[in-house]
C-alpha cells in the first residue's frame, strides 16, 4: 500500500512490475467523467499499456454488474489484470472480478468467509473516496437482487496486489460523498474498536482514525478544496480499513445492510442514520471503550455519554438525514428488515451486545 499525493502516478510502475500487459479498470460513471480518469488514462497511453476500460459500477452493485464487467473483458480478450478507481462499489467488484476472471467460475461459489482457494488476476486499487477502507480489506460485498440481501466475499486471498491511496483523487468529491463515507469510515473504527474479536493492533489503528476524522471530518465536508483535511481523512479511512479487517465490522453494518439493499441508501448514509442508535444500545457493554473514543476525539469530559452525543452532532453538522421516514422506510417493513439485519452472523455474532430480532426492531424504531 502507498499512500500520499502523487501516488498514482505509480500506476504503470506497479503494473510492470505485477508483469502484467492488459488490465481492464473498473470505474463508475460519476468518475468516468471527472478529471481522475482523464489522467490514469493519459498516464496509462503515456506508458504504452493497452487497457479495457468498464464503467457501469452502480452503487451497491449487484451480481448482474460484475456479470457485465465479465462480459466485457471476456469480449475485449487478453485481460490480464483489474484496476479499480473509485469507492467500494468500484474496488469491491475488481476484487470479485480478479476470482472470477482468474477461475471462469461462478461469483456465488466464493461468497461466504473463507471460500476462496487461489488467489485471482493480479489487482490494483484507487479509492477515489475517503470512506470504505476496501483497498485494505480482505471483504468485497455484492447485492443479491433476488433476495435483496448484501453478500459478502471474505478471503485473505482477495485482498489487491497493490493500494495506491493518494488523497488528491478525493479533492473533488461532493459534501455529500465527504460526509456520508466519513461516517462510513468512522463506523469501522468504532466498531473495529468494540469488537469482540478485537485486539491490540486494531484498536491502536482505530484510535489513531477516530482521532484523525474528529480533526478532520467537519472541515473536509466544509471546504473541500483544505488538502490537509483531505490528507488527513484519506489515512483515516485506510486506517479504519485495516482495523476492522482484522476485527470485523458488526451490528451497525447489518443494520445499515437492508437499507442499502432495499432502499438503495448509500452505504455510509446508511451506517451514519444507524450509528448513534446502535452505540447507546451497545453502552452498557462498551463503557471503557466509549471512554477511549471520547479521549482520542479529545471531547471533555470523555465519557462515554459525550461520545454518544458527539456522535449524533457529527451527524446533524454533515446534514445527514437520519430518520427511516427521510429514506422511504415504512413501519410496515421493520420487521423484515429486522430479520434480514440478523440474519448476517458474521456482523451480528462479534457485536459486543447480543442483538435478537427485537432489539434490531427496537434501534430501527428509534430513528423512524
Ligand atoms: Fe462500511
Amino acid at each position: 500500500m502507498l499512500f500520499g499525493r502523487g501516488a498514482c502516478i505509480q500506476l504503470p510502475e506497479k503494473l510492470k512490475a505485477l508483469g502484467v500487459k492488459k488490465p481492464i479498470v473498473l470505474t463508475d460513471k460519476g468518475v468516468a467523467h471527472t478529471k481522475i480518469m482523464e489522467d490514469i488514462k493519459q498516464l496509462l497511453i503515456d506508458s504504452n499499456i493497452e487497457f479495457e476500460l468498464f464503467d457501469d459500477v452502480i452503487p451497491e452493485p449487484p451480481v448482474s454488474c460484475l456479470e457485465a464487467a465479465r462480459a466485457q473483458a471476456f469480449e475485449a480478450g487478453g485481460v490480464d489484470s483489474v484496476i479499480g478507481v473509485g469507492g467500494g462499489s468500484a474496488m469491491d467488484v475488481a476484487k470479485a472480478l480478479s476470482l472470477v476472471l482468474k477461475h471462469n467460475d461462478k461469483i456465488h461459489n466464493y461468497m461466504g468467509v473463507n471460500n476462496v482457494q487461489q488467489r485471482g488476476l493480479p489487482s490494483i486499487l484507487l479509492p477515489t473516496t475517503a470512506g470504505t477502507g476496501s483497498e485494505v480489506t480482505p471483504i468485497a460485498i455484492l447485492t443479491d437482487t433476488e433476495t435483496q440481501l448484501k453478500i459478502g466475499i471474505v478471503s485473505q486471498l482477495i485482498l489487491p496486489d497493490i493500494s495506491l491511496v493518494d488523497p488528491a483523487l478525493t479533492d473533488s468529491m461532493p459534501p455529500q460523498v465527504t460526509a456520508a463515507t466519513g461516517m462510513d469510515a468512522l463506523t469501522h473504527a468504532i466498531e473495529a474498536m468494540i469488537s469482540k474479536k478485537t485486539n491490540p493492533y486494531s484498536q491502536a489503528l482505530a484510535l489513531e482514525a477516530v482521532r484523525l476524522i474528529s480533526q478532520s471530518l467537519r472541515q473536509a465536508y466544509q471546504d473541500g478544496s483544505d488538502q490537509h483535511a483531505r490528507d488527513q481523512m484519506a489515512a483515516a479511512s485506510t486506517l479504519a480499513g485495516m482495523a476492522f479487517a482484522s476485527s470485523s465490522c458488526l451490528a451497525v453494518h447489518a443494520l445499515a445492510y437492508p437499507l442499502g439493499a432495499r432502499y438503495q441508501v448509500p452505504h455510509g448514509q446508511a451506517n451514519a442514520m444507524l450509528l448513534a442508535a446502535t452505540m447507546r444500545f451497545n453502552a452498557p457493554a462498551c463503557q471503557r471503550e466509549f471512554s477511549r473514543l471520547a479521549n482520542a476525539m479529545q471531547l471533555k469530559p470523555s465519557t462515554p455519554e459525550r461520545f454518544l452525543q458527539e456522535l449524533e452532532k457529527l451527524t446533524q453538522y454533515l446534514n445527514i438525514p437520519t430518520t427511516m421516514a427521510s429514506v422511504g422506510v415504512t413501519k410496515d417493513i421493520i420487521p423484515e428488515m429486522a430479520r434480514d439485519a440478523c440474519s448476517n452472523k458474521r456482523l451480528m455474532v462479534p457485536n459486543p451486545r447480543s442483538v435478537t430480532i427485537s432489539d434490531s426492531e427496537d434501534i430501527y424504531y428509534s430513528i423512524l
